[in-house]
């Protein structure tokens, strides 16, 4: 049976809530078999869900350090942000217009590149977000990888090497906060790397249910990450684990500063993309 679909008053508006299982880091780290099980149901049904972090006081400090960074970077001018523009360059730097921005960081640029001058006091703080997060996304995968292959030994970690170059990154967005809804472009996407790692406070991802094809919100829950499957996790699994389609908008219109803090796990460059 679907789950039940609860929904939430945005200004005048009724909109429904995405019903995400909220999975214990803590137990996942404990080895905890019935969440093991919970991550892999949830995974492989919506592909959406919370990871519960309140056990980690510190990386949850860092994230909301990384709020104000972002706001920060934003705020400049764009003249300042254009200088983070990486011409030809889909995973670096900054990219953007009038109502929306995002910049990204690659993990395995971190010792390599000067960060933009505005985020450098962050410089400590960036570093110990992308190593908290990464070690979170190597729990999960390695989660997965026992109801996965419970009788191999597969495990996604061999595709996610420690030491080898990937594309993993940090990414921080802005916006859409557009008065007029309509004026908000659809950008209905999957996600191409291994895991997603969301943190935002307001309503801003809303997610496609596939059991029945209708939208619904994914709801900011403090103290939770928010994680989805992507393609190459989807395609590593045979397709057992969900990619679901989602979209960046806002539930009404009406200018609203929207702020969101990614960690796109992804998985080693040249590695084949292909089930295990
Ligand atoms: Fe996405």
């Amino acid at each position: 049976m679907p789950p039940v679909i609860t929904t939430a008053e945005v200004g005048n508006t009724k909109i429904d809530i995405a019903p995400l299982e909220v999975i214990s880091l803590k137990l996942l780290l404990e080895d905890d078999k019935a969440e093991h099980l919970k991550l892999y149901s949830a995974a492989s049904s919506l592909g959406f869900f919370y990871v519960d972090i309140r056990d980690s006081e510190s990386y949850i400090t860092d994230v909301e350090q990384l709020y104000s960074t972002t706001e920060r970077y934003f705020m400049q001018p764009e003249e300042a942000k254009l200088k983070d523009f990486v011409e030809a360059d889909e995973f670096r730097g900054y990219k953007g217009g009038k109502n929306w921005g995002s910049l990204e960081i690659l993990r395995d640029d971190l010792d390599k590149i000067s960060l933009p001058t505005v985020v450098q006091p962050d410089a400590a703080t960036i570093q110990r977000f992308i190593s908290c997060s990464h070690e979170m996304a190597h729990t999960i995968i390695d989660s997965l990888s026992k109801n996965l292959w419970p009788d191999s030994k597969n495990n996604l970690k061999d595709q996610h090497r420690q030491n080898i170059p990937s594309n993993t990154s940090l990414k921080v967005y802005r916006g859409p906060m557009l008065e007029n809804l309509g004026d908000v472009a659809d950008n209905t996407h999957t996600d191409g790397g291994t895991l997603t790692l969301l943190y935002t406070d307001k309503w801003g991802t809303q997610v496609e249910l596939p059991w029945n094809k209708e939208w619904a919100w994914v709801e900011a829950k403090p103290g939770h990450a928010i994680v989805n499957v992507a393609d190459a996790l989807q395609t590593f699994s045979g397709g057992r684990l969900h990619s679901c389609r989602h979209r960046i908008t806002q539930p009404i219109a009406g200018f609203e500063e929207r702020w969101a803090i990614a960690y796109l796990f992804r998985p080693e460059n040249g590695i084949a993309l292909t089930a295990l």
